[in-house]
Order: C-alpha cells, then structure tokens, then sequence
C-alpha cells in the first residue's frame, strides 16, 4: 500500500460483527426458522454457523442473510475447536443453559489482546440457580429445574456478560435484574431481537436491565443487524488522517459521538445525518487525548486509530487504555512505521510526527491491523501489513474500500482457508 492517499467519497459499512454473531447466538432461544439480516461476510460468521449446526441447526449464509434453523432440542456442547477459533462462540453458554438445563462449553483461553477472563459470566449464571464447574478445559453448567430470576450486580459493564445473563434470563423463572450491564448499541441490538421473539425486557441501553422471564416458548423472528460503528470510526479516523473527506453510510452517528467529538477537536468538521456521517479535514489534526471506556466512552476497539491520529497529530497526546490489558501490544509495530510512542501500564504519550515512514508491519488482532493499514496511508513509501487474515475478520471488504477511497493498494496474500459461505 502506498502512504500519501486523501481518502475521499463514500463508503458503505455493513452489520456489526459483534452483534451479528451473539444474534446468532440469540436465535437458539426459539425452535424454527430465525433470519438475522446484514451480517457482515466474515470467516468468524461462517464459523458461528458452523457452530450451530454442531448443535443441530441447519445454517444457510446466503449473502448477507444467516438463515438458522433451531430444532426443538438443540445440543448442549460446544468443543475446543471452534471456540478457540471464535472467541465469542461462547455466547452460547447463556442460550443454551436456558433452553437445554444443560450445556459444555469449551474454555476459549486469552489471546493477543489481553487474558479476557469469563468470572462475571459464571457468577452471574450461578446466582441464577446454575451449578458450574471448569473440567478438562470446559465450562459445565447445569441447572436441571430450570435458571431462577435474581439480581446480578456486575463488577465491571462486562459486554460479553450482560449477552450470556440476558439470553440466560429471558427464559428464567420470575424476574432478574443486571445491574451495572453494558450499554452498547449491540446490547440494545440483541434486546430488540429476543423482544420481537416475545421475551420482557426493560432498560435495554441502560446500565439497569430487567428481564421477566417468561413461561412459554419464544417464537423466531426476522431481524436486520445494526450498523457495525468500529468499522464507521475506523472509516471516521481514516478521513481525519489523511486530510480526505469521506461520508460514511449505514452507521448512526451517535454511536460515535464522542469518537466523532474527538475528530472535531483535532480539527474535521463531522456533519452528522440519518444513519451516515461525513468526515471533512483539511489541514494537520492536532493532538487530542483519549481515554478508552465502555460504551458510551470512546470504544476500546478504536484505540489504535486513536494511536494513529496522535502519531500524525500536531503536539503530544496521551492516550489511556481501560479495557484490555494487551490493546498496546502491537505499538512497536507502529514504532516501526516511524511513530514517536511510549507506553507506561495502561498510558501511552505519543509526540505527533508530520509524516510516518513506509516499513513491513505485522497485524497482531483485527482492530491493530486496521489501524496499522491506516497509519500506513500516513506514511512515506509503500507499508506491507502482515498478517491480514486478522483484517479480515472485522472488515470485509477492505482493500476494496480501500480503493474505492483512492489508495493504492494491493492484495497480495492467499488467504486462510475456511469454512465456505
Ligand atoms: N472481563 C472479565 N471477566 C468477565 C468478563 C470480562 O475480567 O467475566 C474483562 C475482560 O478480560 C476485559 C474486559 O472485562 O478486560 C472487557 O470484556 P467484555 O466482556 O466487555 O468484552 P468481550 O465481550 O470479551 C466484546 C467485543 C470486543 C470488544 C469488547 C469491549 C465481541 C465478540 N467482542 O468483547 O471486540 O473490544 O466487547 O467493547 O463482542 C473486536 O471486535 O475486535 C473485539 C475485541
């Protein structure tokens, strides 16, 4: 890929990946024919589906359609295999536990971003009746009279937790309430989706959810993911550092509001509209400094974009991680790219350089290579990114966007083979 490029025109950004795949998850609850609509074609999509059939659903991904059929008595396991693939396949935990009294689940282990670890989970299910155990690399759970409504106070607004305990809850006997629950546009996705299927929930987007579970079966449903907002701000942050003028299509710009704000301070202009958003800069952004947080903070899956502004920007800004304790990792990647970045724990103090400088870089994890791909349009010379199977697993389509944006740039990797959409 050649540095230098203004971004400039449209691009058109698809379902979240994150929501996609726990909607996939959600369509357990409900024996019959579920569709999730704009699903983003990505292997961690076709893997979540090879999961469910594991599990006994017929699965159908036809464009961008998850078409699953849930029969009246999924299985109860899911094995080493593909969790580890899929980190997030363990959002079945929850569905499962409700629907079969029963389930086993491989443990999916840390990855490159941190240790990740699933206490809030498990507690949170054990205050609801389960009995759980961690055996031979599986979490075992079982709750034969069925899960019990209760108060659940998180320790921390854990996204993956609040998935698990509300797909566990909506089939609960009488009423649990998940205090502390994450708040993300994801969140409020997977609520409108069992809501539609005919479970009771209150507070959907707010830290207080509360879930009435109900007696009788949830019917499957038709529904449409919503926007992926990573991929807008990464598109977002891709405008403001290369000076370009780029409108985003199919994210809601409040999803993004303080990311978007940030813009704003280093210098764009960000004229917000209906489900699209146009980011406009015209000279050097300046320094701004960012603190990761859950939603509504500025999303911790944006930091190395954030990283990349500061490297680019006018002035020094320090940039605090809250999140994941392996997010800074891959910043001696973006050392090699001529960035002026130290890190202490979780800060890191970037003094912005005019331009970066073309080198071989490495992508450690999908939001890393994404940001690595996009300091590179920064950079002097040609930047090579390594590793782009990890790109591909949050951007579908992005050497093609990439293009269409005005870049230079070449695909040049065969990539890993997987399972066929
Ligand atoms: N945590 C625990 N115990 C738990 C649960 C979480 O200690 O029981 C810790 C984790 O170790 C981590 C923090 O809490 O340090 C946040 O974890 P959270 O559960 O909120 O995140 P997640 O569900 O594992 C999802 C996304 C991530 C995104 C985070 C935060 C999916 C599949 N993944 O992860 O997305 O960064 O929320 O918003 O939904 C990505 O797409 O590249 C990605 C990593």
């Amino acid at each position: 890929m050649k540095g230098g490029a203004r971004l400039a025109g449209d691009v058109a950004v698809g379902g979240a990946k994150n929501s996609a795949l726990k909607l996939m998850a959600v369509a357990l609850l409900a024996e019959g024919r579920s569709v999730v609509a704009n699903v983003p074609r990505i292997t961690d999509i076709a893997i979540m589906g090879e999961v469910l059939r594991r599990l006994g659903c017929d699965v159908e991904l036809k464009g961008n359609e998850a078409i699953i059929d849930v029969p009246a008595e999924p299985g109860a396991e899911a094995d080493y295999d593909l969790v580890r693939r899929l980190r997030a396949s363990i959002c079945v935990l929850g569905p499962l536990l409700a629907r079969r009294g029963f389930v086993r689940v491989a443990l999916p282990g840390g990855d490159m971003i941190g240790s990740r670890g699933l206490d809030m989970h498990v507690s949170g299910l054990a205050r609801m009746g389960a009995e759980i155990s961690n055996e031979h690399g599986f979490v075992i759970a079982s709750a034969p009279q069925g899960l019990r409504g209760s108060k659940i106070w998180l320790d921390f607004p854990s996204v993956g937790a609040t998935e698990n305990l509300l797909m566990a809850a909506v089939l609960a006997r009488g009423v649990t309430e998940i205090d502390n629950a994450a708040r993300e546009p994801e969140i409020v996705d997977i609520c409108d989706m069992l809501t539609a299927m005919g479970a009771r929930i209150e507070g959907a987007g707010t830290s207080t959810l509360i879930v009435e579970g109900v007696d009788g079966p949830l019917k499957p449903v038709q529904h449409t993911t919503v926007g992926d907002r990573i991929v807008g701000g990464t598109w977002a942050y891709a405008a403001a550092m290369t000076r370009g003028d780029v409108t985003v299509h199919g994210v809601r710009p409040e999803f993004l509001d303080i990311a978007l704000d940030k813009l704003v301070q280093a210098g764009a202009t960000v004229e917000p509209g209906d489900n699209k958003f146009r980011v406009r800069m015209t000279e050097r952004p300046k320094s701004v400094d960012i603190v990761t947080l859950p939603y509504p903070g500025f999303a911790t899956d944006l930091l190395p974009m954030a990283l990349g502004l500061a490297a680019v920007a006018e002035g020094s800004s320090l940039i605090t991680e809250n999140i994941f304790d392996g997010r800074f990792m891959f910043v001696n990647e973006m050392v090699r790219l001529g960035a002026d970045i130290r890190t202490d724990g979780h800060h890191a103090v970037v003094n912005g350089r005019d331009r970066l400088s073309g080198a071989p870089v490495r992508a450690t994890d999908i939001r890393a290579g994404a940001g690595l791909v996009i300091a590179g349009l920064c950079a002097d010379g040609v930047t090579e990114v390594g590793e782009v199977h990890h790109i591909d697993r949050g951007y579908p389509d992005f050497v093609s966007d990439l293009a269409n944006l005005g870049v230079e740039v070449e695909r040049t990797d065969v990539p890993e083979p997987t399972f066929d959409f």
